[in-house]
């Protein structure tokens, strides 16, 4: 017998189940209305003999594992320990665990690293890329720190290492280290110096490539794997973060090349975002070690959506945000290398991103020009709007109105008409302003409520503890689906423990590929009323009935369509039953207004 047999004969699922929910005895089996979705007769059923559980309403079945699963949350090996433990037994070393496999993974990027390190500093094939690392500046013991290295201008050269030591072919392609082709696979950096991606912990999760001088693409990154995710990582935050601390701030670049050549200069609390802009995932890691952003990016913040959306992020999640600017036409790493002591007097003197949001627009637009004023004033005011502490408001609508020669009460006025545009969102047009652009863009209004009410339950109030139990298939968005899926799986676990919602802790509950359109929602404005618990109830349960009607209404615009089609056809036995069931929606949908 196996670990996996000896736990599922020692524990019964009868007592598991009866833990999280009142059981019945019914016949054989044991059953209670559905934990997994909204019911009022029980169609969710506990074999004890078979040990499983299913429901017949929402399909959700397995064993006492995939239970654990789904009531905590638990990956498999979480619910493999926590149920060993129970029925006291002492786990086998298990083989290929997810978090073995990850260990794989993580071991072929070390032994990669060493390989194109090794070929960087010791070997003839290295030498030119050694002599570019030097042209830009680092020296041995910056590159030996760095763990660089260089991919040699082959084919197949770390196929065949990796190989040699021990790796499967599959696992080298799980890793990202080499491509699929029709003969297993080839090294996907070629001729390339080779920045390891290493994480807070030290493991590395996976590379840059850059090529020597010019050359397109300028960097290639290893994709998203299993282990590698561009979103949810610093470059550099494993050598960086005690200075962070220390410093109380980080320094965001967006370079591999800018953080090292900084870090390299003596100015150590840094970390490169590789490009991407800010993510609550990477804000999550930085929070662990400051509340202060100093963000040194090449291009102009203000005028930039996604900068914005990025900064708009780390500003609601409480970071204290300020700008590092920069001679023009230099970047960090450049000026870190060739005049340290004035890019450690620019980072002194970081300016409070409203400052710098001032200094882009009479850079960018001509204030003397009505034009210019207005072009200004609209990209600035929706942000102005935002800034919560009064004493920085006013300080601030000063600073706009002397800046473009307008009365600050008329600035207050357009504010005030920014504000309320925002509360007309409460009447369900919230969706309609995409983070990223002041776009209206004409969608369903039932995609429309679909979003609002994910974005509604992204911002429940702290003191409220509320798992939402309507069905999932009141979303006909199967993204929206399946982060409401998420979301409900989350808030009951966290009302089990009696927390609060944190959108950070969320965020890190999230498989990779809903983070995005969490960013996103979270970031749509909602009324400030709502953010009492009252009136966010009452909110969510007028948008729930909306949601619910259209449901009812889509419905039965489709059985129109078929009672047409039926007389067409003159069936007339379908035809009833069709008429049946309009009447029968028909009253629900009264019922419903
Ligand atoms: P930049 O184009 O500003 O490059 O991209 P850089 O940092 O100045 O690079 P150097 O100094 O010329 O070597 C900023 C960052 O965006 C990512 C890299 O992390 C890069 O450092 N990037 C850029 C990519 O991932 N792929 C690319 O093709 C380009
Ligand atoms: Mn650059």
């Amino acid at each position: 017998m196996d670990d996996i047999e000896l736990i599922k004969s020692k524990i019964n699922i009868v007592d598991l189940v009866q833990e999280y929910l009142p059981l019945k005895k019914s016949g054989v089996n044991f059953k209670a209305p559905c934990p997994f979705h909204q019911e009022k007769t029980p169609s969710f059923v506990v074999s004890p003999e078979r040990g499983i559980f299913h429901c017949f309403g929402c399909q959700k079945g397995g064993d006492i594992f995939r239970f654990l699963m789904e009531k905590e949350g638990m990956d498999f090996p979480e619910s493999l320990q926590l149920l060993a433990q129970k029925a006291g037994v002492i786990l086998k070393r298990t083989k290929n665990t997810s978090s073995d496999k990850r260990h794989r993974l993580m071991e072929a990027n070390l032994k990669s690293a060493q390989f194109f390190h090794h070929l960087l500093t010791k070997h003839s094939l290295g030498k030119v890329a050694l002599k570019y690392l030097k042209n830009r500046g680092l020296n041995e013991s910056t590159i030996k720190e760095f763990n660089l290295g260089y991919a040699p201008n082959s084919w197949e050269s770390l196929v065949s290492f990796l190989k040699k030591r021990g790796f499967k072919v599959e696992e080298a392609l799980e890793a990202g280290l080499i491509v699929a082709s029709q003969k297993g696979g080839y090294d996907r950096f070629r001729g390339r110096v080779m920045f390891p991606l290493v994480d807070v912990t030290g493991s590395i999760r996976g590379f840059a490539g850059r090529v020597l001088g010019a050359g397109e693409p300028k960097y290639i990154n290893t994709p998203q794997t299993t282990i590698f995710d561009k979103s949810e990582f610093l470059f550099g935050l494993n050598l960086a973060k005690g200075e962070i601390r220390q410093a109380g701030a980080a320094i965001l670049v967006e370079g591999e090349m800018d953080m090292i050549t900084s870090y390299q200069a003596g100015v150590k609390n840094i970390v490169a975002s590789k490009g991407t802009a800010l993510t609550l995932g990477q804000l999550e890691l930085l929070k662990k070690y400051t509340d202060t952003l100093l963000i040194c990016f090449d291009k102009d913040l203000a005028g930039d959506a996604a900068s914005r959306r990025g900064i708009e992020l780390a500003d609601k999640v409480g970071f204290n945000l300020k700008v590092i600017s920069l001679p023009s036409g230099k970047d960090p790493a450049e000026l870190a290398l060739k005049d340290p002591q004035q890019w450690e007097k620019q980072v002194i003197e970081a300016e409070p991103i409203y400052d710098y949001y001032l200094k882009s627009v009479s850079r960018r637009f001509s204030l003397s020009s009505a034009e210019g004023k207005k072009r200004a004033s609209s990209e600035l005011l929706p942000i102005w709007a935002k800034i919560t502490d009064p004493i920085n408001f006013e300080h601030y609508l000063q600073k706009l109105s002397a800046l473009i020669s307008t009365p600050e009460n008329v600035l207050r006025g357009q504010i005030d008409k920014v504000k309320e545009s925002g509360t007309e969102t409460v009447n369900y047009s919230t969706a309609l302003r995409q983070a990223d652009t002041d776009k209206v863009i004409a969608r369903p209004r039932r995609e429309l409520l679909e979003e609002y009410l994910l974005v509604l339950l992204l911002k429940i109030p702290s003191d409220l503890t509320f798992v939402p139990s309507f069905p999932e298939t009141l979303f006909t968005q199967e993204t929206y689906r399946s982060l409401y899926v998420l979301l409900v799986l989350y808030l009951d676990s966290i009302s089990f423990k009696g927390g609060s919602f944190s959108i950070l802790e969320f965020v890190k509950s999230l498989p990779v590929e809903v983070v995005p359109l969490t960013d996103r929602l979270y970031l749509l404005e909602v009324d400030d009323k709502l953010s009492s618990s009252k009136n966010w109830q009452s909110e969510i349960e007028v948008v729930i009935g909306e949601l619910k009607k259209a449901l009812v209404k889509a419905s039965l615009e489709k059985l129109s369509a078929q009672i047409k089609n039926a007389q067409s056809f003159g069936k007339i036995q379908e035809l009833d039953i069709l008429n049946k069931r309009f009447r029968d929606l028909s009253v629900r949908l009264k019922g419903l207004n």
